[in-house]
Formats: structure tokens, sequence, C-alpha cells
């Protein structure tokens, strides 16, 4: 196998990934493309996800990276860790936020019959853990000036994906968190973008009802195919790189060119040539 091409994009750089998991996490694959351009890394998830995944192997991966335990919810556990961090480390330049949960996906439940508790976890888990980590970054000082912050999200922020549920209204309320706190950061010349990416067969990602549907679908539609958590991985390194200091609170669509696309002509004559098949056409409820 081909050596994988480093740049030093991210020589002598210092950060932390929250929400690798195992190796099918877009967190992982960030961390793997930030430590191969030269970055200095720390890793950090919730306790059981420390004993159920892979975290202290993608920690050898990156050079002995320090793990952290923290629940991106609790504030205590957020402040210990970035005063962790900032023993080892530091102030770093930047920051991953990589982390995602829904109970009602997880059980199925419909958006009409969500459990609202789990409701509330879901927005506290996938979006206000943003917001906590970047004012516990700022209370701790363990952001650079100049640093950079990226959230993982997905188009359901934008446009309705039934089946995405409750975390379609989480991913609005990360990238309005990434708007909100983008002025206040840009005082200390910090940038903060989401990363909106293609379908990706994750713990998380796989969980919600009709993933494989979803995921041939876009594959399909975008020019470009499905984007990869690895390739998006290379592409959230260019964002922590000193050649993007000017972008800030922007939604970027890393998908293959999904978000820009209505419909193509092959899959225009497959749905209407299965809509000639009234069997068909009546069980897809059209
Ligand atoms: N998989 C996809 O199709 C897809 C597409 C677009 C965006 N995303 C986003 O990418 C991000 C990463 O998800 P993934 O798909 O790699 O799945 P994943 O399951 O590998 O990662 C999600 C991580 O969130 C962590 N987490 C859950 N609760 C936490 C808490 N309280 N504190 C800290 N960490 C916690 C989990 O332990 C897990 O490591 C998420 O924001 C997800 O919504 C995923």
């Amino acid at each position: 196998m081909s050596e994988k091409k480093s740049y030093g994009l991210l020589k002598g750089k210092r950060g932390i990934v929250f929400g690798p998991l195992d190796e099918s996490s877009i967190g992982w694959q960030i961390a793997l493309s930030a430590y191969g351009e030269g970055a200095t890394l720390a890793i950090s998830n919730v306790q059981i996800a420390l004993r159920v995944g892979k975290v202290m192997e993608l920690a050898k991966l990156c050079g002995d990276a320090p793990v952290i335990a923290c629940d991106a919810t609790n504030n205590e556990e957020i402040d210990a860790a970035f005063k962790q961090l900032k023993e080892e480390f530091g102030p770093v330049d930047f920051i991953i936020h990589s982390i995602g949960m829904s109970q009602n996906i997880r059980k199925s439940l419909p958006y009409e019959a969500l459990n609202y508790d789990w409701y509330l976890r879901t927005l506290d888990v996938s979006a206000v853990s943003l917001h906590r980590i970047l004012t516990s970054a700022l209370k701790n000082d363990a952001i650079k000036n100049g640093g950079s912050v990226v959230a993982m999200t997905y188009i359901a922020a934008q446009r309705n994906y039934s089946s995405y549920s409750d975390m379609g209204d989480a991913k609005s309320l990360l990238e309005s968190i990434a708007r909100s706190y983008g002025t206040r950061l840009a005082e200390r010349g910090i940038r903060i973008n989401t990363v909106s990416q293609s379908p990706t067969y994750t713990r998380a990602g796989s969980g919600i009802e009709n993933f494989d549907k979803m995921y041939d679908y876009a594959d399909r539609v975008s020019p470009l195919g499905n984007a990869s958590a690895e390739e998006c991985g290379d592409y959230v390194v260019t964002l922590l790189s000193d050649l993007t200091r000017k972008v800030t609170m922007q939604n970027l669509y890393h998908d293959g060119g999904y978000s820009s696309m209505g419909m193509t002509i092959p899959m225009l004559h497959l749905f209407h040539a299965a809509l000639q098949n009234e069997e068909l056409a009546k069980e897809a409820g059209l």
C-alpha cells in the first residue's frame, strides 16, 4: 500500500478531537488526517465509549495521544478536560466536535411521538455540547488566538429528511450555535465552521432508519459520489491549517456536490419507470 502523502499542513499545531469511537467514526479519520499532517493530538470521548470503543488504539496510531474522558453535556467534566489539556499542551490551535446521538432514533420513535426527555438529550449531546465546549475552552484560556473550530453536521439541518427525526433539529441548532459564537470567537481571530458530510457508515449513522437507502440515493445523485470519512478527514485538515484563516461562520458541504443537485436524468427515468408499476408505486406510498 502506498504511503499517504503529507503536506505538513498542521506541523507545530496542537488540538483535541471530541468523538472518535472506532475506525468508522468521522472523528477517527479526522484525527488520523490531522496527525498525518503533523499535528499533536489529544482525543476525547465519554467514559463508556473509552471502554467499548477502540479509542486507545487510535491514541497509539496518533503518537500516544493523551486520551481524556469527558461527557460533553457535563460542564464540570468539560472544564476538567480543558484543564488537563492545557497542562499537557498549553492552549490548543484547534478543536473538533464530532459528537452526536439520538435515543429517539435508536429506539425508532417517529417524529410525531418523540420522547421529550430524549429529545432534549439529543439537542444537548449533539448541539448544546458545542456551546459548552467553546465556553469552557475560552474560560480556561485553552484555545489560542487564531485557532480553528470545526463541528460535524448534516444537510437535514436545512432540508426535511424524515428518518433523520430529531437529529435534524439538533443539526440546525448546532449550525446556529456556530454562527452565534462566530463573531465572539472572531474577536480573538478564532474561526468556526460546520462541515456537512455525506451519509457515512458509522455507529451513529447506521442507526438511522433506511440509512442504506439514503446512502445509496445520495451516492447516485452526487456528481462525485458520496464523500468517505477518510476524505472528510482530509478536508477538515484544510480548515485547521493556516490556508483558511478568513473562513468562518460557514456551513461547508463535503458531499460530492449532492447539496447543489436537483435530479439526475437517470434517476428521473428510474422514478418515471417505477411509477408505471402500480403495485410498486402503491407500496412506496406514491
Ligand atoms: N455518519 C453520518 O452519516 C454523518 C453524516 C453527517 C454528519 N455526521 C456527524 O458526524 C459526527 C460524528 O458521528 P459519526 O457518524 O462519526 O458516528 P460515531 O458514532 O462514530 O460518533 C459519535 C460520537 O459521539 C460520542 N458521544 C455521544 N454522546 C456523547 C457525550 N455525551 N459526550 C461526548 N461524546 C459523546 C459517541 O461516543 C461517539 O464516539 C456527528 O456529529 C454526526 O452527526 C455523521
